[in-house]
Protein backbone atom coordinates (compact mmCIF):
# COMPACT_ATOMS: atom_id res chain seq x y z
CA UNK A 1 0.00 0.00 0.00
CA UNK A 2 0.77 3.39 -0.37
CA UNK A 3 0.46 5.73 2.78
CA UNK A 4 -2.61 7.30 3.57
CA UNK A 5 -4.84 9.66 5.20
CA UNK A 6 -8.07 9.27 5.08
CA UNK A 7 -11.27 11.98 6.07
CA UNK A 8 -14.58 12.28 5.22
CA UNK A 9 -16.63 14.72 6.74
CA UNK A 10 -20.12 13.74 5.34
CA UNK A 11 -22.74 12.98 8.36
CA UNK A 12 -24.87 9.98 7.36
CA UNK A 13 -28.58 10.10 8.07
CA UNK A 14 -29.82 6.30 7.59
CA UNK A 15 -33.11 4.78 7.92
CA UNK A 16 -36.51 5.06 7.04
CA UNK A 17 -38.56 8.26 8.11
CA UNK A 18 -35.02 10.44 8.61
CA UNK A 19 -36.34 13.22 7.03
CA UNK A 20 -37.61 14.43 10.22
CA UNK A 21 -33.82 15.31 10.82
CA UNK A 22 -33.42 17.62 7.56
CA UNK A 23 -34.59 21.27 9.03
CA UNK A 24 -32.10 20.98 12.31
CA UNK A 25 -29.42 19.74 9.76
CA UNK A 26 -30.27 22.53 7.22
CA UNK A 27 -31.11 25.50 9.76
CA UNK A 28 -27.49 25.59 10.99
CA UNK A 29 -26.79 27.58 7.90
CA UNK A 30 -29.35 29.68 7.81
CA UNK A 31 -33.44 29.66 6.23
CA UNK A 32 -32.51 30.71 2.39
CA UNK A 33 -32.38 27.66 0.29
CA UNK A 34 -32.05 26.16 -3.27
CA UNK A 35 -33.20 23.18 -3.56
CA UNK A 36 -31.99 21.12 -6.61
CA UNK A 37 -33.79 18.18 -8.56
CA UNK A 38 -34.04 16.56 -11.35
CA UNK A 39 -36.80 15.39 -13.94
CA UNK A 40 -39.54 15.19 -11.79
CA UNK A 41 -39.59 11.57 -10.02
CA UNK A 42 -39.57 13.52 -6.91
CA UNK A 43 -43.17 15.53 -7.29
CA UNK A 44 -44.26 11.55 -8.63
CA UNK A 45 -43.83 9.74 -5.70
CA UNK A 46 -44.55 12.29 -3.05
CA UNK A 47 -41.23 12.89 -1.69
CA UNK A 48 -41.30 16.67 -2.81
CA UNK A 49 -44.64 17.34 -0.60
CA UNK A 50 -42.58 15.49 2.03
CA UNK A 51 -39.88 18.27 1.64
CA UNK A 52 -41.85 21.14 1.43
CA UNK A 53 -43.79 20.13 4.64
CA UNK A 54 -40.42 19.79 6.49
CA UNK A 55 -38.68 22.96 4.92
CA UNK A 56 -41.79 25.30 6.70
CA UNK A 57 -40.12 28.40 7.85
CA UNK A 58 -37.34 28.80 5.17
CA UNK A 59 -37.47 30.86 1.97
CA UNK A 60 -37.02 27.54 -0.56
CA UNK A 61 -35.78 28.80 -4.45
CA UNK A 62 -36.12 25.90 -7.18
CA UNK A 63 -33.92 24.35 -9.76
CA UNK A 64 -35.61 21.23 -11.78
CA UNK A 65 -34.64 19.92 -14.49
CA UNK A 66 -31.45 18.55 -13.78
CA UNK A 67 -30.70 15.97 -16.48
CA UNK A 68 -29.40 12.08 -16.10
CA UNK A 69 -25.40 13.08 -17.23
CA UNK A 70 -25.85 16.66 -15.92
CA UNK A 71 -25.14 19.59 -17.82
CA UNK A 72 -22.62 22.15 -16.85
CA UNK A 73 -25.08 24.70 -18.21
CA UNK A 74 -27.77 23.45 -15.56
CA UNK A 75 -25.21 24.02 -12.46
CA UNK A 76 -24.03 27.54 -14.15
CA UNK A 77 -27.72 28.45 -13.68
CA UNK A 78 -27.92 27.16 -10.14
CA UNK A 79 -24.79 28.97 -9.55
CA UNK A 80 -26.00 31.85 -10.49
CA UNK A 81 -29.49 31.62 -9.02
CA UNK A 82 -27.50 31.13 -5.59
CA UNK A 83 -25.19 34.31 -6.46
CA UNK A 84 -28.72 36.65 -7.09
CA UNK A 85 -31.38 34.98 -4.28
CA UNK A 86 -28.00 35.18 -1.73
CA UNK A 87 -28.81 31.57 -1.01
CA UNK A 88 -27.40 30.29 2.45
CA UNK A 89 -27.73 26.43 1.71
CA UNK A 90 -28.48 24.30 -1.01
CA UNK A 91 -30.82 20.64 -0.78
CA UNK A 92 -30.14 18.09 -3.64
CA UNK A 93 -32.77 15.21 -4.12
CA UNK A 94 -32.27 13.04 -6.45
CA UNK A 95 -29.59 10.47 -7.85
CA UNK A 96 -25.93 10.50 -8.22
CA UNK A 97 -26.24 13.51 -11.30
CA UNK A 98 -28.30 15.52 -9.51
CA UNK A 99 -25.99 15.46 -6.35
CA UNK A 100 -22.60 15.81 -8.92
CA UNK A 101 -24.61 19.29 -10.39
CA UNK A 102 -25.09 20.37 -6.91
CA UNK A 103 -21.59 20.24 -6.04
CA UNK A 104 -20.53 22.22 -9.37
CA UNK A 105 -23.14 24.55 -8.72
CA UNK A 106 -21.98 25.58 -4.64
CA UNK A 107 -18.43 25.57 -5.93
CA UNK A 108 -19.01 28.03 -8.77
CA UNK A 109 -21.49 30.24 -6.90
CA UNK A 110 -17.98 31.87 -5.77
CA UNK A 111 -16.32 32.04 -8.50
CA UNK A 112 -16.62 34.84 -11.64
CA UNK A 113 -15.58 32.96 -14.28
CA UNK A 114 -17.87 30.02 -16.13
CA UNK A 115 -18.37 26.55 -14.31
CA UNK A 116 -16.94 24.61 -16.78
CA UNK A 117 -13.45 26.31 -16.00
CA UNK A 118 -13.78 23.93 -12.36
CA UNK A 119 -14.57 20.64 -14.06
CA UNK A 120 -11.59 21.15 -16.31
CA UNK A 121 -9.37 22.39 -13.26
CA UNK A 122 -8.73 25.53 -14.56
CA UNK A 123 -10.19 27.15 -11.50
CA UNK A 124 -9.62 25.38 -7.91
CA UNK A 125 -12.41 26.34 -5.68
CA UNK A 126 -11.25 27.82 -2.52
CA UNK A 127 -15.08 28.16 -1.16
CA UNK A 128 -18.58 26.61 -1.61
CA UNK A 129 -21.91 27.03 -0.31
CA UNK A 130 -22.71 23.93 2.08
CA UNK A 131 -25.42 21.65 1.24
CA UNK A 132 -26.68 18.57 1.59
CA UNK A 133 -28.50 15.68 -0.32
CA UNK A 134 -31.37 13.38 0.11
CA UNK A 135 -30.33 9.90 -2.17
CA UNK A 136 -33.32 8.24 -4.36
CA UNK A 137 -31.28 5.99 -6.20
CA UNK A 138 -28.67 3.54 -4.75
CA UNK A 139 -25.71 3.62 -7.40
CA UNK A 140 -22.80 6.38 -7.41
CA UNK A 141 -22.07 6.69 -3.96
CA UNK A 142 -21.61 10.89 -4.86
CA UNK A 143 -23.67 11.10 -1.30
CA UNK A 144 -20.59 10.89 0.63
CA UNK A 145 -17.79 11.55 -1.57
CA UNK A 146 -16.34 14.74 -2.97
CA UNK A 147 -16.52 13.65 -6.47
CA UNK A 148 -18.53 15.44 -9.34
CA UNK A 149 -19.38 14.14 -13.29
CA UNK A 150 -20.38 17.06 -15.60
CA UNK A 151 -21.33 17.08 -19.47
CA UNK A 152 -20.58 19.40 -21.84
CA UNK A 153 -22.85 19.06 -24.62
CA UNK A 154 -21.11 21.70 -27.07
CA UNK A 155 -17.77 20.19 -26.96
CA UNK A 156 -18.89 16.44 -26.25
CA UNK A 157 -16.48 16.14 -23.10
CA UNK A 158 -17.90 14.33 -19.54
CA UNK A 159 -15.57 14.73 -17.09
CA UNK A 160 -14.83 14.14 -13.79
CA UNK A 161 -13.36 16.36 -11.11
CA UNK A 162 -13.29 16.70 -7.38
CA UNK A 163 -12.58 18.62 -3.82
CA UNK A 164 -12.91 18.09 -0.68
CA UNK A 165 -14.63 21.31 -0.70
CA UNK A 166 -17.75 19.61 -2.16
CA UNK A 167 -18.17 16.45 0.69
CA UNK A 168 -22.05 16.97 1.23
CA UNK A 169 -22.40 18.42 4.61
CA UNK A 170 -25.16 15.20 5.51
CA UNK A 171 -27.23 12.97 3.79
CA UNK A 172 -29.96 11.11 4.39
CA UNK A 173 -30.44 7.53 3.12
CA UNK A 174 -33.72 6.83 3.61
CA UNK A 175 -34.35 2.93 1.28
CA UNK A 176 -38.25 3.61 0.98
CA UNK A 177 -37.48 6.52 -1.73
CA UNK A 178 -35.65 3.76 -4.25
CA UNK A 179 -39.31 1.63 -3.50
CA UNK A 180 -40.30 3.57 -6.76
CA UNK A 181 -37.42 3.60 -8.96
CA UNK A 182 -37.69 2.01 -12.83
CA UNK A 183 -36.50 -1.77 -12.96
CA UNK A 184 -33.69 -0.99 -14.75
CA UNK A 185 -32.73 2.22 -12.90
CA UNK A 186 -32.20 -0.55 -10.22
CA UNK A 187 -30.21 -2.60 -12.35
CA UNK A 188 -28.21 0.26 -13.53
CA UNK A 189 -27.52 1.13 -9.51
CA UNK A 190 -26.58 -2.56 -8.89
CA UNK A 191 -24.18 -2.00 -12.25
CA UNK A 192 -22.59 0.87 -11.48
CA UNK A 193 -21.73 0.23 -7.51
CA UNK A 194 -20.42 -3.62 -8.38
CA UNK A 195 -18.48 -1.26 -10.94
CA UNK A 196 -16.77 0.67 -8.57
CA UNK A 197 -16.05 -2.29 -6.08
CA UNK A 198 -14.76 -3.67 -9.03
CA UNK A 199 -12.10 -0.95 -9.95
CA UNK A 200 -10.84 -0.48 -6.91
CA UNK A 201 -10.34 -4.99 -6.19
CA UNK A 202 -7.67 -4.45 -9.77
CA UNK A 203 -5.55 -1.90 -7.97
CA UNK A 204 -2.20 -1.08 -8.21
CA UNK A 205 -1.21 -1.93 -4.97
CA UNK A 206 0.52 -5.20 -3.66
CA UNK A 207 -0.89 -5.87 -0.31
CA UNK A 208 -4.62 -5.11 -0.08
CA UNK A 209 -5.81 -8.64 1.73
CA UNK A 210 -7.85 -6.53 3.92
CA UNK A 211 -9.03 -4.97 1.05
CA UNK A 212 -10.24 -7.47 -0.73
CA UNK A 213 -12.16 -9.00 1.61
CA UNK A 214 -14.36 -6.39 2.38
CA UNK A 215 -14.91 -5.89 -1.21
CA UNK A 216 -15.69 -9.35 -2.02
CA UNK A 217 -17.96 -9.62 0.75
CA UNK A 218 -19.85 -6.26 -0.39
CA UNK A 219 -19.90 -7.77 -4.05
CA UNK A 220 -21.51 -11.07 -2.40
CA UNK A 221 -23.93 -8.72 -0.72
CA UNK A 222 -25.27 -7.42 -3.31
CA UNK A 223 -25.06 -10.32 -6.01
CA UNK A 224 -27.37 -12.28 -3.43
CA UNK A 225 -29.86 -9.38 -2.76
CA UNK A 226 -29.75 -8.28 -6.35
CA UNK A 227 -33.00 -11.11 -7.56
CA UNK A 228 -34.47 -10.53 -4.34
CA UNK A 229 -35.17 -6.40 -5.48
CA UNK A 230 -36.06 -7.42 -9.06
CA UNK A 231 -38.60 -9.54 -7.72
CA UNK A 232 -40.03 -7.38 -5.01
CA UNK A 233 -39.01 -3.55 -5.74
CA UNK A 234 -40.39 -3.06 -1.49
CA UNK A 235 -38.27 -5.59 -0.04
CA UNK A 236 -37.28 -2.80 2.33
CA UNK A 237 -34.11 -5.01 3.62
CA UNK A 238 -32.74 -5.39 0.26
CA UNK A 239 -33.28 -2.10 -0.72
CA UNK A 240 -31.36 -1.30 2.66
CA UNK A 241 -28.27 -3.68 1.48
CA UNK A 242 -28.24 -2.01 -1.93
CA UNK A 243 -27.97 1.71 -0.53
CA UNK A 244 -25.53 0.67 2.05
CA UNK A 245 -23.71 -1.11 -0.72
CA UNK A 246 -23.35 1.83 -2.84
CA UNK A 247 -22.68 4.19 -0.21
CA UNK A 248 -19.82 2.05 1.16
CA UNK A 249 -18.76 1.72 -2.78
CA UNK A 250 -17.80 4.59 -3.25
CA UNK A 251 -17.21 6.47 0.07
CA UNK A 252 -13.45 6.23 0.03
CA UNK A 253 -13.11 3.72 2.24
CA UNK A 254 -12.61 0.72 0.55
CA UNK A 255 -9.81 2.02 -1.29
CA UNK A 256 -7.63 3.09 1.99
CA UNK A 257 -3.46 2.68 0.44
CA UNK A 258 -4.59 2.62 -3.45
CA UNK A 259 -6.37 4.10 -6.22
CA UNK A 260 -8.12 1.38 -8.41
CA UNK A 261 -7.63 1.20 -11.79
CA UNK A 262 -10.71 3.10 -13.52
CA UNK A 263 -9.92 2.14 -16.94
CA UNK A 264 -13.73 1.15 -16.94
CA UNK A 265 -14.57 4.50 -16.02
CA UNK A 266 -12.62 6.01 -18.75
CA UNK A 267 -13.65 4.65 -21.10
CA UNK A 268 -17.24 4.62 -20.48
CA UNK A 269 -17.20 8.23 -19.69
CA UNK A 270 -15.68 8.92 -23.14
CA UNK A 271 -18.81 7.09 -24.62
CA UNK A 272 -21.54 8.63 -22.93
CA UNK A 273 -20.08 11.66 -23.96
CA UNK A 274 -21.16 10.94 -27.08
CA UNK A 275 -23.85 9.08 -26.65
CA UNK A 276 -26.66 9.80 -23.81
CA UNK A 277 -26.62 6.37 -22.95
CA UNK A 278 -26.73 5.78 -18.85
CA UNK A 279 -23.63 5.77 -17.11
CA UNK A 280 -24.00 1.93 -16.34
CA UNK A 281 -25.40 1.03 -19.34
CA UNK A 282 -21.90 1.56 -20.33
CA UNK A 283 -19.94 0.11 -17.56
CA UNK A 284 -22.44 -3.31 -18.05
CA UNK A 285 -20.84 -3.40 -21.85
CA UNK A 286 -17.50 -2.31 -21.41
CA UNK A 287 -16.56 -3.77 -17.96
CA UNK A 288 -16.07 -7.55 -19.00
CA UNK A 289 -14.47 -6.76 -22.26
CA UNK A 290 -11.75 -4.61 -19.82
CA UNK A 291 -11.51 -7.64 -17.82
CA UNK A 292 -10.87 -9.91 -20.30
CA UNK A 293 -8.21 -7.38 -22.36
CA UNK A 294 -6.10 -7.14 -19.28
CA UNK A 295 -6.74 -10.70 -17.81
CA UNK A 296 -3.79 -12.58 -19.09
CA UNK A 297 -1.11 -10.09 -17.76
CA UNK A 298 -3.02 -10.75 -14.07
CA UNK A 299 -3.88 -14.10 -14.03
CA UNK A 300 -3.23 -14.52 -10.16
CA UNK A 301 -5.86 -11.41 -9.45
CA UNK A 302 -8.65 -12.48 -11.45
CA UNK A 303 -8.29 -16.25 -10.21
CA UNK A 304 -9.00 -14.57 -6.70
CA UNK A 305 -12.03 -12.65 -7.61
CA UNK A 306 -13.80 -16.11 -9.24
CA UNK A 307 -12.76 -17.57 -6.76
CA UNK A 308 -13.78 -15.29 -3.92
CA UNK A 309 -16.73 -13.42 -5.35
CA UNK A 310 -18.47 -16.06 -7.63
CA UNK A 311 -17.04 -19.36 -5.96
CA UNK A 312 -15.38 -20.49 -9.21
CA UNK A 313 -12.37 -23.24 -8.91
CA UNK A 314 -11.51 -24.33 -12.57
CA UNK A 315 -8.81 -26.58 -13.41
CA UNK A 316 -6.52 -24.03 -14.25
CA UNK A 317 -5.77 -20.45 -12.76
CA UNK A 318 -6.49 -18.90 -16.30
CA UNK A 319 -9.83 -20.86 -16.48
CA UNK A 320 -11.37 -19.82 -13.05
CA UNK A 321 -9.95 -16.30 -13.92
CA UNK A 322 -11.74 -16.35 -17.24
CA UNK A 323 -14.90 -18.48 -15.89
CA UNK A 324 -15.09 -15.48 -13.17
CA UNK A 325 -15.09 -12.88 -15.83
CA UNK A 326 -17.84 -15.21 -18.12
CA UNK A 327 -20.05 -14.86 -14.74
CA UNK A 328 -19.90 -11.35 -13.80
CA UNK A 329 -21.09 -10.97 -17.56
CA UNK A 330 -23.81 -13.91 -17.25
CA UNK A 331 -24.82 -12.07 -13.74
CA UNK A 332 -25.24 -8.64 -15.36
CA UNK A 333 -27.21 -10.12 -18.72
CA UNK A 334 -29.47 -12.09 -16.25
CA UNK A 335 -30.54 -8.37 -14.75
CA UNK A 336 -31.23 -7.30 -18.54
CA UNK A 337 -28.06 -4.95 -18.44
CA UNK A 338 -26.83 -4.91 -22.33
CA UNK A 339 -23.96 -6.47 -23.26
CA UNK A 340 -22.81 -4.91 -26.36
CA UNK A 341 -22.93 -1.61 -27.89
CA UNK A 342 -25.00 -2.12 -31.23
CA UNK A 343 -28.11 -3.01 -27.98
CA UNK A 344 -27.75 0.60 -27.09
CA UNK A 345 -27.46 1.79 -31.05
CA UNK A 346 -24.33 2.54 -30.95
CA UNK A 347 -21.79 1.71 -34.03
CA UNK A 348 -18.22 2.49 -35.09
CA UNK A 349 -18.91 6.06 -36.56
CA UNK A 350 -17.25 7.93 -33.55
CA UNK A 351 -14.85 5.17 -32.30
CA UNK A 352 -12.24 7.50 -32.95
CA UNK A 353 -13.55 10.32 -31.24
CA UNK A 354 -14.21 7.83 -28.56
CA UNK A 355 -10.90 6.79 -28.36
CA UNK A 356 -9.46 10.34 -28.34
CA UNK A 357 -11.26 11.30 -25.02
CA UNK A 358 -10.19 7.95 -23.23
CA UNK A 359 -6.78 9.59 -23.81
CA UNK A 360 -7.50 13.38 -22.63
CA UNK A 361 -5.50 12.64 -19.67
CA UNK A 362 -2.89 10.61 -21.65
CA UNK A 363 -2.52 6.62 -20.45
CA UNK A 364 -5.33 5.70 -18.04
CA UNK A 365 -5.19 3.00 -15.84
CA UNK A 366 -3.62 1.68 -12.65
CA UNK A 367 -3.81 -2.49 -13.00
CA UNK A 368 -2.66 -2.13 -16.27
CA UNK A 369 -1.97 1.10 -17.56
CA UNK A 370 -3.33 1.40 -21.37
CA UNK A 371 -2.49 3.55 -23.82
CA UNK A 372 -4.87 4.75 -27.49
CA UNK A 373 -4.53 1.22 -29.37
CA UNK A 374 -5.80 -0.27 -26.30
CA UNK A 375 -8.77 1.85 -25.70
CA UNK A 376 -9.56 1.38 -29.40
CA UNK A 377 -9.19 -2.59 -28.88
CA UNK A 378 -11.58 -2.45 -25.75
CA UNK A 379 -14.16 -0.52 -27.79
CA UNK A 380 -14.32 -2.94 -30.70
CA UNK A 381 -14.66 -5.97 -28.70
CA UNK A 382 -17.50 -3.70 -26.91
CA UNK A 383 -19.44 -2.88 -30.40
O1 LIG B 1 -34.62 13.06 -12.93
P1 LIG B 1 -35.66 12.30 -12.19
O2 LIG B 1 -37.03 12.57 -12.64
O3 LIG B 1 -35.51 12.44 -10.70
O4 LIG B 1 -35.46 10.74 -12.56
C1 LIG B 1 -34.26 10.04 -12.30
C2 LIG B 1 -33.41 9.85 -13.56
O5 LIG B 1 -34.20 9.86 -14.71
C3 LIG B 1 -34.61 8.62 -11.91
N1 LIG B 1 -34.83 8.44 -10.49
C4 LIG B 1 -33.97 8.71 -9.48
N2 LIG B 1 -34.50 8.33 -8.30
C5 LIG B 1 -35.73 7.82 -8.58
C6 LIG B 1 -35.95 7.90 -9.96
N3 LIG B 1 -37.09 7.47 -10.55
C7 LIG B 1 -38.05 6.95 -9.75
N4 LIG B 1 -37.89 6.81 -8.40
C8 LIG B 1 -36.75 7.22 -7.78
N5 LIG B 1 -36.59 7.05 -6.47
O6 LIG B 1 -33.46 7.87 -12.28
C9 LIG B 1 -32.86 8.45 -13.42
C10 LIG B 1 -31.34 8.39 -13.31
O7 LIG B 1 -30.88 9.24 -12.28
P2 LIG B 1 -29.33 9.62 -12.20
O8 LIG B 1 -29.17 10.54 -11.05
O9 LIG B 1 -28.85 10.08 -13.54
O10 LIG B 1 -28.65 8.22 -11.93
P3 LIG B 1 -27.32 7.84 -11.15
O11 LIG B 1 -27.51 7.97 -9.69
O12 LIG B 1 -26.94 6.53 -11.69
O13 LIG B 1 -26.25 8.95 -11.58
C11 LIG B 1 -25.57 8.87 -12.81
C12 LIG B 1 -24.57 10.01 -12.95
O14 LIG B 1 -23.56 9.95 -11.92
C13 LIG B 1 -22.26 9.97 -12.53
C14 LIG B 1 -22.51 9.31 -13.85
O15 LIG B 1 -21.47 9.52 -14.78
C15 LIG B 1 -23.82 9.92 -14.28
O16 LIG B 1 -23.62 11.20 -14.84
N6 LIG B 1 -21.30 9.34 -11.62
C16 LIG B 1 -20.94 10.01 -10.50
C17 LIG B 1 -20.00 9.52 -9.61
C18 LIG B 1 -19.61 10.27 -8.39
N7 LIG B 1 -20.05 11.48 -8.22
O17 LIG B 1 -18.87 9.76 -7.57
C19 LIG B 1 -19.33 8.25 -9.84
C20 LIG B 1 -20.01 7.40 -10.84
O18 LIG B 1 -19.07 6.49 -11.34
C21 LIG B 1 -20.63 8.12 -11.99
O19 LIG B 1 -19.69 8.42 -13.01
ZN1 LIG C 1 -19.72 4.74 -11.85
Amino acid sequence: MVEFAYKNPTKLIFGKNKISQLKKELEQYGKRLLLVYGGGSIKRTGLYDSIMTELEGFDVFELSGVEPNPRVTTAQKGADMIKEHKIDVVLAVGGGSVIDCTKLIVAAAYYDGPAWDIVIGKHKPTQAVPFGTILTLAATGSEMNSGSVITNIDTNEKLGWGNPLVYPAFSILDPTYTFTLPEHQTVNGIVDMMSHLIEQYFNEATNTTVQDGMIEGVLRAIIETAPKVIDNPTDYDARETLMLAGTVALNGSLRWGYSGDWSTHNIEHAVSAYYDIAHAQGLAIIMPNWMSYVMPKHVDRFEKFAKNVFGIQKETAFDTAKAGIDALRAFWTSLNAPSTLAQVEIDDTKLKEMTEHCMIYGTFGRLEPLGYDDALAILKMSL
